[in-house]
């Protein structure tokens, strides 16, 4: 058998120790492994090649993706989406594993509705947003990558009587803010999932401030677009001098965690051991176990912050 890996959409760290463990694997197993370079662009143009064992040496540390990703606009008309097929066909590919996010999924979707080309789908995005997965690759490293960025500004804001607002990535979803928040000791921390009051937020923070408060660190969900908006909220409703930082594309990288190499060498070991058999599915990470869903569950189905965790941080909100 002849397995494809390709890496799609927003990289996520964690994804090269699943390209190195899926090279691995799929030789342990008898299977010839192919890359497909940049992503669903990639395999419109033909960038597949051969992997070995050299092309995965010395990359278990590093960030990102060694074999690059790539958000496609053409992949939308099908007479592309053909020229891919053919592609997988002329190599005599037989299946395909895609390490991406919702947006790769859906395309995914597309795809085997229309060539019925056999694939597993792995969740990997900082956005942890993939509907009944608790876990995507990429998300304990984001997780990480904030912690440092909050404790550097607490060093900076525990010197000033300032409030800083921090703005995390995860586009709709707000679990990237909400596990930081948390996590880091943040006063404050407004998402799109959750509902807000700033008037009773205010009452709060006046009277810690004259409790002896002397800084504030408000995490914000980029979904909500509002980090300015507070900032100014802090400075005129609070008095408070505040500055904002918006943290960006620093949580895309960075050198996977060990639960993130972990996690991805288990990912891709579940979906080559069903590769052949039990196809077309996608691996998702569900109450700490690795449970095969159909894709058309995965895509019709919403991603839901679990209640404990909008729980510890509802004092945080309102
Ligand atoms: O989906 C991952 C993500 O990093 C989002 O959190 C963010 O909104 C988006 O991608 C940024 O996209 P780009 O890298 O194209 O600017």
């Amino acid at each position: 058998m002849k397995i494809a890996i390709m890496t799609s959409g927003g990289d996520s760290s964690g994804m090269n120790p699943a390209i190195k463990k899926f090279v691995e694997y799929s030789i342990e197993k008898g299977y010839q492994p192919y890359f497909i370079y940049e992503g669903l662009e990639g395999l419109i143009d033909d960038k597949i090649k051969k992997a070995s064992f050299k092309d995965v040496s010395g990359i278990i540390s590093r960030g990102g993706t060694i074999i690059k990703s790539s958000r496609s606009k053409r992949w939308y008309e099908k007479t592309y989406r053909k020229k891919a097929f053919e592609n997988l066909q002329k190599k005599g590919i037989d299946a395909i594993i895609v390490l991406g996010g919702d947006g790769s999924f859906k395309a995914l979707e597309i795809f085997y509705e229309e060539f019925g080309i056999k694939f597993m789908g792995i969740p990997a995005t900082i956005d942890n947003d993939i509907a009944l997965n608790d876990y995507s690759i990429g998300v304990d490293t984001a997780l990480n990558v904030i912690r440092h960025a909050i404790d550097e500004i607490r060093d900076t804001a525990s010197s000033f009587k300032r409030a800083f607002v921090i703005e995390t990535m995860g586009r709709e979803c707000g679990y990237l803010a909400l596990v930081s928040a948390i996590a880091n000791g943040a006063e404050m921390c407004l998402i799109p999932e959750a509902p807000y009051n700033l008037e009773t937020l205010k009452e709060k923070y006046l009277k810690d401030i004259k409790n002896g408060r002397s800084y504030f660190i408000a995490i914000m969900a980029e979904g909500l677009n509002l980090t300015n908006q507070i900032k100014e909220w802090f400075e005129k409703e609070i008095g408070f001098e505040a500055r904002s930082t918006v943290l960006g594309h620093i949580q895309r990288g960075g050198n996977p965690t060990i639960l993130e190499r972990l996690r991805a060498a288990e990912f891709i070991k579940t979906a080559i051991d069903n590769i052949s058999q039990n196809p077309n599915k996608i691996v998702t990470y569900y109450n700490d176990k690795f449970i095969l869903r159909d894709l058309k569950e995965i895509v019709t189905s919403k991603y839901q912050l679990k209640q404990e965790l909008l729980d510890l941080a509802r004092d945080l909100m309102v």
